[in-house]
């Protein structure tokens, strides 16, 4: 057995690997940031995939991505990959994308399974969209063909949210179900459909895509297009918090807040955590100007000024303004590149060119999302220089990089 299918079958870490760990879980200073190592070293990076990340949750998509039956998405994670699909009674099911015969990857890119059978493209073993062989071309009469069914995957879906885990023994949804219906629930996110989606590559390893993605000291010198609608952290932020919430309050609407995120996680259950945040003076949504963008959402009448966030595990963030959504999703594809995927949502009957246009609802986040690709990309080239040392994260405002990064060595810690 190689040394990956060791890690990955939950057997004990390696000796050599264990003690490299080890020791550099004992040079990591506190509140510094990571050493290189963890941002460099493939035998890292397997723990991280196999063992930290494994039994978190993934948000695949939105429902609306696979309106019709047959409808699929193939989500790949590092070496893995999975197809989502829409069954013939409308319930949304995971599998690995591996068949049962020889093995190969079944479907290539998402797409629609014609004639409701999704087909191997090596020898055309065909599934059926429940995941049970269908048709294996022949093989002999007495061939067992219910027990060469598609491994099913662990799937969740929460306010038209598709989440999936490749555990075999995923940590709990419940906390982080009832965190999404009570922030993104408010904002309509179940009634809400995908506008848009796009990926974008880091190069840099995804602990450092994902250092900057909680942290906003870095807002004001890298997203002066974000910075002009978006509260900051002066001390006007408390007068526009009120404001924010006694709007809200005249309708009635109440987002709820809750931290259980990183080392606050209830026992056993993913991360949950909601936030709200004022949007800066006069500003409906994250447009260019802070004008409305779309129809109003979920219990929403009028603005208020406000937005939430909701993160579901480490890796996905979710935006909710008053006209619409944005999913991130951070997927590590290896030890130097890392997968942002977004996915704007709208209204479900917004109709696009009437009530949105695509370039005005998109552009806050992808001008946002490419300013971090490029500052993420420098910090990894910067932590692969030999002159590169761990320095102090600035707090307060860091504070959320620190939580993340404790989260990690304590989780690495654990899995060695
Ligand atoms: S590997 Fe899929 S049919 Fe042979
Ligand atoms: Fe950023």
């Amino acid at each position: 057995m190689n040394e990956i299918a060791k890690v990955e079958n939950g057997d004990p870490v390696e000796g050599g690997t264990r003690t490299f760990v080890e020791a550099l879980l004992r040079q990591q200073r506190k509140d510094f940031s990571l050493r290189p190592e963890f941002h460099l070293s493939d035998e890292i990076y397997r723990l991280d995939i196999d063992r930290v990340l494994m039994p978190h949750w993934q948000c695949v998509n939105h429902v609306t991505a696979i309106p019709n039956v047959g409808d699929y998405i193939v989500f790949h994670y590092d070496r893995e990959s999975v197809i989502v699909v829409r069954g013939a009674d409308n319930e949304i099911r995971s599998f690995a994308n591996v068949c049962r015969h020889r093995g190969s990857r079944i479907c290539e890119t998402s797409g629609h399974a014609r004639g409701g059978v999704l087909v191997c493209p090596y020898h055309a073993w065909s599934y059926g969209l429940d995941g049970s062989l269908a048709h294996a071309r022949m093989m002999p009469r007495d061939f067992d063909k219910a027990s060469y069914g598609l491994t099913p995957i662990a799937t969740k879906v929460v306010q038209g949210l598709i989440f999936v885990s490749l555990s075999d023994d995923p940590l709990g949804f419940d906390d982080c179900e009832a965190n999404i219906n009570a922030t993104l629930g408010v904002y309509g996110w179940a009634d809400a459909k995908v506008a848009h989606q796009s990926s974008i590559v880091f190069s840099a390893n995804w602990k450092l895509a994902l250092e900057n993605q909680v942290e906003c000291y870095h807002c004001a010198p890298s997203h002066p297009e974000f910075s002009v609608v978006h509260g900051q952290s002066t001390a006007s932020e408390k007068k526009l918090i009120a404001q924010m919430n006694a709007k809200a309050d005249a309708q009635g609407i109440r987002v709820e807040t809750r931290d259980h995120w990183a080392l606050a996680a209830l026992e056993g259950q993913e991360q949950a955590y909601s936030e709200r945040y004022p949007m800066s003076a006069n500003a409906c949504t994250a447009s260019k100007d802070g004008s409305p963008l779309g129809p109003l959402m979920g219990e929403f009448k009028q603005y208020d000024n406000g937005m939430a966030v909701c993160y579901v595990g480490p890796m996905n963030h979710c935006l909710s303004y008053g006209d619409y959504g944005a999913i991130f999703r951070y997927t590590p594809r290896s030890v130097s590149e890392t997968e942002l995927a977004v996915v704007w949502l709208v209204r479900g009957d917004a109709v696009e060119g009437k009530d949105y246009n695509l370039d005005d609802l998109t552009w806050m986040w992808k001008v946002t999302a490419a300013a971090d690709k490029k500052i993420v990309e420098e910090n990894q080239l910067g932590v692969s220089s030999r002159f590169y040392k761990p320095g102090p994260y600035a707090l307060p405002i860091e504070e959320k990089t620190v939580r993340f990064t404790e989260w990690y060595l304590q989780s690495l810690a654990d899995a060695i």
